[in-house]
């Protein structure tokens, strides 16, 4: 008789408890099934994303609250300065921090910005890189890539690239990126700890991650939950301390919160007021 050891990846890493189960056909068919749902709830939650992404890359996306992009992006920590360097269409900032603020960046290095959408922390990292450096930006949404790959195009710039891929399964060699940043992305991913990893995997020894994301704090009433924006989003988003565990989780050192603040487009509502917090993160592969 052959035995199972189950090993579960969740929130926490991955799991790998001291049991052993008899492998019989009934066993091996409701695993099949788990493993299916599973896999269809990804699936369909990376579509939904998708979906809504595309539509914010044609400027018909629906973001309930959001002033012009360079008030938005100024609201962010993004300076004048800043903004004034980069191609005009690639200040579409939707993210909810400045990472690469947060960063020392040198000549040469290679940066991975994650969830790269129109591109504005690539554009800002690739000054710091210099021509000796290199950013790739990766995005799921093909239109985001499509826009960012434009205004590159636009800016002759030479030392950036758009890939479209998932974050779970980067385009990338291991060890080959010196800094990945990433700007309210991660909160989007079903499988925290599995997209962590992928980013882990890709980083050089002493590689650096910097990021700013959504995480969530309380408790939310029924009426959000059941929100057409707010609550499919609030079946993915986590607290702060799963968040990072999830870090943890995939094997990163060094976990530090940089800092952290309430998210301004969730201020407005009286339902999510304070519930919905922006932090920044800075963690390192061993
Ligand atoms: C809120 S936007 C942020 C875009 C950009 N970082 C910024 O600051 O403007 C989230 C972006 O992450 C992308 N995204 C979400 N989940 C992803 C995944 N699993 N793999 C790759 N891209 C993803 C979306 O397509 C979208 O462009």
């Amino acid at each position: 008789m052959a035995y199972y050891q189950p090993s579960f990846v969740c929130n926490a890493g991955e799991i790998t408890p001291e049991i052993t189960i008899p492998c019989t056909r009934k066993f091996k068919e409701v695993l099949f099934v788990i493993r299916r749902s599973m896999k269809k709830l990804c699936e369909k939650g990376g579509r939904r994303t998708r979906k809504r992404h595309a539509k914010i890359a044609a400027g018909t996306g629906s973001h309930a609250g959001r002033p012009d992009p360079v008030a938005y992006a100024k609201s962010l920590g993004y300076s004048e300065k800043e903004l004034k360097t980069v191609p005009v269409d690639a200040v579409m900032s939707h993210g909810c921090g400045n990472p690469v603020a947060l960063l020392e960046l040198r000549p040469g290095e290679i940066v991975l910005d994650l969830g790269c959408g129109g591109g504005l922390d690539a554009f800002l990292a690739a000054q710091r890189v210099g021509p000796a450096g290199r950013v790739i930006g990766v995005d799921m949404t093909r239109e985001m890539v499509k826009k960012a790959n434009e205004n590159a195009e636009k800016a002759g710039l030479e030392n950036i690239e758009f890939k479209h891929a998932p974050i779970e399964r980067l385009p990338l060699d291991n060890n080959s990126v010196d800094v990945a940043i990433s700007n309210c992305v991660m909160n989007h991913c079903f499988d925290k700890v599995r997209a962590f990893k992928e980013v882990y995997r890709v980083l050089k020894p002493r590689g650096r991650m910097c990021i700013s994301d959504l995480v969530t704090a309380g408790k939310f009433s029924e009426d959000v939950l059941k929100d057409k924006v707010w609550g499919e989003w609030l079946t993915v988003a986590q607290s702060k301390n799963d968040y990072l565990r999830a870090i943890e989780g995939a094997g990163f050192q060094e976990i530090t919160v940089e800092g952290e603040a309430t998210f301004p487009m969730a201020e407005n509502d009286d339902r999510l007021k304070g519930r919905i917090v922006s932090i920044h993160v800075t963690a390192r592969k061993q």
